[in-house]
């Protein structure tokens, strides 16, 4: 390129860094970083001079010394108006193009430097950077200027902010808070976007990560040899890819490159509302490593979620398992849509109702009539009503998770609130484990209005099992209650109940039923149902039109598509890739994916460190690699289309390598950025 202008680079830098004092001076195998930043700066085929400016109070002079020793041209200038360094070092040079660097770089690349330059040249330009659209990582940042523009800048800039930080004006990024020029902006960008890699120095762990790059690679190697040593020391890189996000660093007003920035900044404003930030103990805060995950969701489509930093995920949570055909199932939300136009809820019932009791009865094989609830807590604590009346007892037995109701959550280590005598009325037992049952029969004799269990879940019932259970209700005038809240509509269009051939006196129904839309069923024989009419349940939204249309339309396109076989063959392919996934990275002492092919499970086995620690790691890799995933896959119709089975195992696949490179580590806790996981309670 033929070049008849003055280039100089400035390098503004300062001493007082609160969140790493003296980060200039620091060193990085034995040089100070702004030496080895110029140390690279000086590689640069079109720079004239290099200048430092910095301020001038006395915290500074240690600096100038240095530099000084070194050679190094400086000039001093105003603490805060660091715009006006610039015109002074222009001034003084006569320079017709001003590159702006800052002291925090020092992996800065000679040759971005050299295509900003050009690029401002050949756009004839007035500004040029790589930071307008942020494709390369942070810390190597470069924005070329005209001397006019920074004169014009000059003129125009009266604020503090501006002042300080020089190019507000020029690049317009801030534009709603701060004033803008009208120039020519040319931005350069790489055809791949590593803006999510951290380079610069800030904190303590950049100065970690920087060290350890610094003393493996030639301290003059570009930026791609950099990228390429990094790729493979994938520890290093990962090092530096936990560096939390430097919220204050960033105005927020600008491209927004932090991966999880907006979710972040959601939660602080929730928090202020509503108690943990969320409705459900296992949609919150704190069953995801906060500050490394999304926590919150902007949209949802198949068998994705969009998080609103827009980054995608295959979700494999659904919900806590509503959706069963996959996020805004076009079958469905039509009916809905339709029904929205005829009303949501009427004065009196609807035909609606018995439409879906009569469909439930023919495909349930305990259900003679039907009652529906909003949720499952709703069917569960109708049903333990129910049973007390029927009986005329009042203590239960439980077996799994059932809601939050007083009845149940007293028997959990969460009970605060519930009375002690509501506490007295319900027993633990253990699935798959009779005699467990039987020590409470024996220890209260007729007494047990109900035994309410989930027939079967992560784990399946030992054969037996629910006959064996069947047989004690029946022998002890006790009603038999299945939690089907989950299986139901998962392992058989008939439920566990049609599944095992093992008939309930009472079940309940929710979750999937509808496709995500509230609703929820309690079901029985005619002789105990009609009992419903003497005891109180009783609710405004009973009989709401919406989830009733969504249900009719869910269970149909269930039946239509045989969707429960579809999601089991989904489901045996995953456990037998996954499970290969998991041994060739060497963690199948560590973990395995559980082999129930309706609802597989992420079965925790031996571990060197911590579950908590171990579960946060996994779940943070995981979300790196685009999956939601807690403890359990739970899985949709849409999960069965081609490419998701394929996009699964390569994000599965992603995050074990990590995961297996962290456990190897020295000290495994380093890698975790977000905070600790923090489990509500064990039921499962
Ligand atoms: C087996 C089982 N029963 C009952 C419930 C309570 O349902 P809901 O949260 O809709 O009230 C749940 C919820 O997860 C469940 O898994």
């Amino acid at each position: 390129m033929k070049k008849n202008k003055k280039i100089i680079v400035v390098i503004q830098a300062r001493v007082n860094s609160s969140r790493l004092p003296n980060k200039v001076l620091l060193k990085l195998n034995g040089l100070p970083a702004i030496i080895r930043m110029i140390e690279r700066v000086k590689l640069s085929k079109l720079v004239d001079e290099i200048w430092v400016v910095t301020g001038e109070s006395k915290v500074n002079d240690k600096l100038v010394n240095i530099l000084g020793s070194s050679n190094i041209k400086v000039m001093r200038g105003d603490d805060l108006d660091v715009l006006s360094r610039y015109v002074k070092v222009t001034k003084k040079t006569g320079a017709n193009i001003i590159v702006r660097l800052t002291a925090d770089c020092p992996l800065i690349d000679p040759n971005i430097i050299d295509m900003t330059i050009k690029l401002l040249i050949d756009r004839k330009a007035d500004y040029a950077s790589n930071i307008l659209k942020r494709t390369y990582p942070d810390g190597l940042d470069v924005e070329a200027f005209t001397s006019d523009t920074l004169i014009k800048t000059v003129e125009n800039v009266d604020d503090k902010f501006s002042k300080e930080h020089v190019t507000t004006y020029m690049h317009g990024l801030h534009k709603n808070k701060y004033k803008k020029g009208n120039f020519i902006l040319a931005s350069l960008e790489h055809e791949a976007d590593f803006s999510s890699l951290r380079w610069t120095l800030d904190e303590e762990n950049d100065l970690i990560f920087l060290n350890r790059v610094y003393s493996t690679i030639d301290p003059l190697a570009s930026w791609q040899q950099i990228l390429s040593h990094l790729l493979s020391n994938p520890l290093i890189y990962m090092q530096n890819r936990i560096i939390p996000t430097n919220q204050n660093a960033v105005d927020l007003n600008s491209n927004n490159y932090r991966r999880y920035s907006k979710s972040n900044k959601l939660f602080d404003r929730a928090s202020k509302t509503i108690p943990l930030g969320s409705q459900t103990f296992s949609k919150s805060y704190i069953q995801w490593p906060k500050g490394e995950a999304p926590l919150f969701i902007d949209r949802a489509y198949g068998a994705k979620v969009v998080d609103p930093d827009g980054n995608h995920y295959i979700d494999y949570v659904l919900g806590l398992l509503p959706i069963i055909l996959g996020y805004c199932d076009e079958d469905v939300d039509r009916e809905v849509i339709d029904q929205i136009q005829r009303g949501t809820i009427y004065s009196l019932p609807s035909e609606l109702e018995m439409e879906l009791a009569e469909k439930l009865v023919k495909i349930i094989p305990s259900a003679e009539m039907v009652r529906f609830g909003k949720n499952g807590s709703d069917a569960t604590s109708a049903a333990i009503r129910l049973a007390r009346a029927y009986t005329d007892r009042d203590l239960v037995a439980v077996a799994g998770y059932h809601g939050w109701h007083d009845w149940y959550i007293a028997s959990s280590s969460r009970n605060l609130g519930v009375p002690k005598s509501v506490e007295a009325l319900t027993f633990k037992f253990l699935f798959n484990d009779l005699d467990s049952l039987t020590s409470l029969f024996k220890k209260y004799p007729n007494k047990f209005a109900a035994v309410i269990l989930e027939p079967t879940g992560l784990v399946e019932p030992d054969k037996g099992f629910l006959k064996s259970v069947k047989n004690i209700c029946e022998k002890n005038g006790t009603l038999l209650i299945f939690d089907e809240i989950i299986s139901g509509f998962r392992i058989n269009i008939g439920g566990a109940q049609k599944e095992y051939g093992i008939t309930p006196d009472i079940s309940c129904f929710g979750k999937a039923m509808a496709n995500g839309y509230p609703l929820s069923a309690i079901v029985g024989s005619r002789k105990i149902m009609n009992l419903m009419e003497e005891i109180f349940f009783s609710t405004t939204f009973g009989g709401e039109t919406l989830s009733i249309r969504a249900s009719l339309a869910t269970i149909n396109k269930i039946q239509k598509l045989n969707v429960i076989n579809k999601i089991k063959s989904y489901g045996t392919k995953l456990i037998f890739k996954l499970n290969n996934i998991i041994k060739k990275h060497g963690l199948d002492s560590n973990i395995s994916v559980s082999k129930v092919n309706w609802w597989p499970q992420l079965v925790i086995k031996d571990l060197p460190i911590n579950d908590e620690l171990f579960i946060s790691i996994m779940r943070q890799e995981l979300l790196m690699s685009g999956l939601l995933l807690g403890s359990t896959f739970n899985l949709s119709l849409a999960h069965t289309k081609a490419d998701i089975l394929k996009q699964t195992l390569e994000k599965f696949s992603d995050a074990m390598k990590n995961i297996s490179l962290i456990l190897n580590s020295k000290d495994p806790s380093v890698y975790l950025k977000g905070e600790h996981i923090k489990r509500t309670f064990k039921v499962r």
